[in-house]
């Protein structure tokens, strides 16, 4: 059994918060485990807790047009939630939750160890960047250690506020980009002497 799969043996019998008893099932997250992309959202909905898979409803319908937009497919990145059981009426996350269930996605995390992290809910923004506000950084990518993080806008959003769809689509645009810029960076020798510090043009 693989670590990850252990780990979703483990949240699939979580009893550490009051999620676990309104859930019909846990949607830890799928996804290859050398995944370069990450997509972190909230928690699951109404179809994700009956299907026990993370935006398989509307919003996830948009997530595979927007990947589609950039020549991924969904099997290609890791998409999960903060929160891995759906909050009764889709309510936020209470603080008390998403402390139970941090644990899980710091394994993920560390398991998967990917380049770039997408986050698609203010609640997963606001493990990197408590302060701030989507509006002004989404579309923005931010190193933080070996790891790009991009903040964006949740598919959902662009549901309820159709112009959103448009600055998704820019802000999805970014990623191959980002890829490639961080696969030069890696591939590259180093020099003998000590090299002028390397940066990303996107930074
Ligand atoms: N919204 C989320 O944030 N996550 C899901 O899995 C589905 C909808």
């Amino acid at each position: 059994m693989s670590e990850l799969t252990d780990l979703y043996a483990q949240i699939r019998v979580c009893p550490k918060c009051v999620l676990a008893k309104g859930r019909t099932n846990t949607v830890p997250g799928e996804g290859p485990e050398n995944a370069e992309v990450m997509m972190i959202g909230e928690a699951p909905g109404f179809h994700e807790d009956r299907e026990g898979r993370p935006f398989v409803g509307a919003a996830g319908k948009l997530l595979d047009e927007l990947l589609a937009g950039i020549n991924l497919k969904r099997d290609q990145i890791y998409i999960c939630n903060v929160l891995k059981c759906r909050p009764p009426q889709n309510r936020d996350p209470f603080p008390e939750e998403m402390e139970a269930c941090k644990t899980f996605l710091d394994q993920q995390i560390a398991l998967i160890q990917p380049k770039v992290i997408i986050t698609i809910s203010r609640f997963a923004m606001a493990r990197w960047f408590a302060e701030q506000k989507i509006s002004a950084i989404h579309g923005k990518p931010k190193k933080v250690g070996a790891l790009v993080v991009l903040p964006m806008y949740h598919p959902a959003a662009a549901l309820h506020q159709p112009s959103l769809r448009r600055v998704l689509e820019e802000d999805f645009a970014r990623v191959p980009q980002i890829l490639t810029e961080m696969a030069h960076l890696s591939e590259e020798k180093p020099a003998p002497k000590a090299p002028p510090p390397q940066q990303l043009s996107m930074f």
